[in-house]
């Protein structure tokens, strides 16, 4: 069955009782057992533990991603400290890609060190950085490939291969390409992340997070690490991101034409100093992408002439841009990611990993790009 089929039908059946073609949103904590003999006969308990509403859209991930199982959490940042908390122990090492999201770089930095892990930041497009950065004690490798904000994509096969060799784990943040135009398990990923808050749910309606997994003894440990820390995805949530899900392709499709169409109009105006867009051939991993990916995502950055003063005015001029955080969403966004995503990195090391002051990421939506451009236009001879 090709994707688009997968994406409409994949872990949805009509509701057994009713015929309900979308499955029923259950909002129950609990399901009440026909004998203690028999507990859980109808595979639930308690709705921390499990939900049906939940399983069908774990069920749909894990099929579109191709992995062996997948649970579902309350946000992407859930299901990032459900895998940390699931896979790791003191005295574990594990390696984090220099660039990703501030909230994942956030948990590692100051977090995973109270539990007596140690962790080390790679530049994680210099495959032999993360080689020298492997340890004896390293459980895990942790990628973001194009990564949030600067678009650095990883070559994901080549760092598969050395967590291979080092008897360690490469667990992916897949949130920016989506199993649409990117399969981490086929390129040797053993963990794949996602905030389902963005292109999965798409429509800026939910937060919500997911976890999918190449083996059961991953999916055992994880789904514990959520069960215990109550990390759940709610089942509104679950209902409306299976919705969102049916239209994942189309609306990437468009959205990554959009963001290929204003990458190229950007490098053409004279008042931006660089563009970064994995599609474009000038960017320095545009190869590696070609490879591992069958698109290019929706996520542009680039960074006005007159640095971080004139693209805060950019980013005040816009009106159909809205400027807000989140991203993968219908609606174009424009985001300041030293103020907003990714003001828990240190100037430093955000410095050091392209993180420039005057950065400024945009989510592309689905609107006519001509609007797009013509906004962003006139808000550029307005600063
Ligand atoms: C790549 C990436 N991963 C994870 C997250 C965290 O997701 P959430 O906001 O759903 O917790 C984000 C949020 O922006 C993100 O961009």
């Amino acid at each position: 069955m090709g994707f688009r089929t997968k994406q409409v039908h994949a872990g949805v059946t009509p509701d057994p009782t009713t015929g309900a073609i979308l499955t029923p949103i259950y909002q129950s904590t609990t399901f009440v057992q026909d004998s203690v003999d028999d507990y859980m006969g109808k595979g639930y308990s308690y709705s921390r533990a499990g939900n049906p509403t939940v399983r069908a859209l774990e069920e749909k991930l894990t099929i579109l991603e191709g992995g062996h199982d997948a649970t579902a959490y309350a946000s992407g940042m859930a299901a990032t400290v459900a895998v940390f908390l699931g896979l790791l122990q003191a005295g574990d090492h594990v390696v984090i890609a220099d660039v990703v999201y501030g909230g994942t770089y956030r948990f590692a930095d100051q977090f995973l060190s109270k539990f007596g892990v140690d962790v080390s930041f790679a530049d994680a497009a210099d495959v032999a950085a993360i080689r020298s950065a492997m340890r004896p004690e390293t459980r895990l490798v942790f990628t973001e490939s194009p990564a949030n904000p600067t678009l650095k994509v990883t070559d994901l096969a080549a760092v598969s291969e050395i967590t291979k060799e080092a008897d360690a784990l490469h667990v992916t943040d897949n949130t920016f390409l989506t199993p649409y135009q990117q399969r981490p398990f086929e390129l040797g990923a053993n963990v794949v992340i996602h905030s389902t808050t963005k292109f999965l749910e798409g429509h800026n309606a939910t937060l919500g997070g997911a976890v999918v997994v190449d083996r059961q003894e991953l999916q055992e440990k994880i789904a514990f690490a959520r069960i215990a820390a109550g990390l759940v995805m709610s089942p509104m949530v679950a209902f409306l991101t299976l919705q969102g899900i049916k239209t994942l392709s189309e609306r990437m499709d468009r959205q990554s034409a959009n963001a290929l169409a204003l990458a190229h109009w950007l490098q053409g105006h004279s008042k931006i100093d660089y563009v970064n867009y994995p599609g474009l051939v000038e960017h320095p991993q545009h190869d590696v992408s070609l490879r591992q990916s069958t698109g290019f995502g929706a996520m542009v950055c680039f960074e006005v002439e007159g640095g971080v003063e004139a693209g805060k005015k950019l980013m005040d001029a816009v009106e159909l841009w809205s400027l807000a955080e989140n991203l993968g969403s219908v609606e174009s966004l424009i985001t300041h990611p030293v103020t907003m995503t990714h003001a828990a990195v240190p100037r430093d090391e955000r410095v050091a990993a392209g993180i420039t002051d005057g950065l400024v990421r945009l989510s592309v939506g689905l609107e006519d790009v001509e609007d797009l451009i013509a906004d962003l236009d006139a808000a550029l001879d307005r600063i």
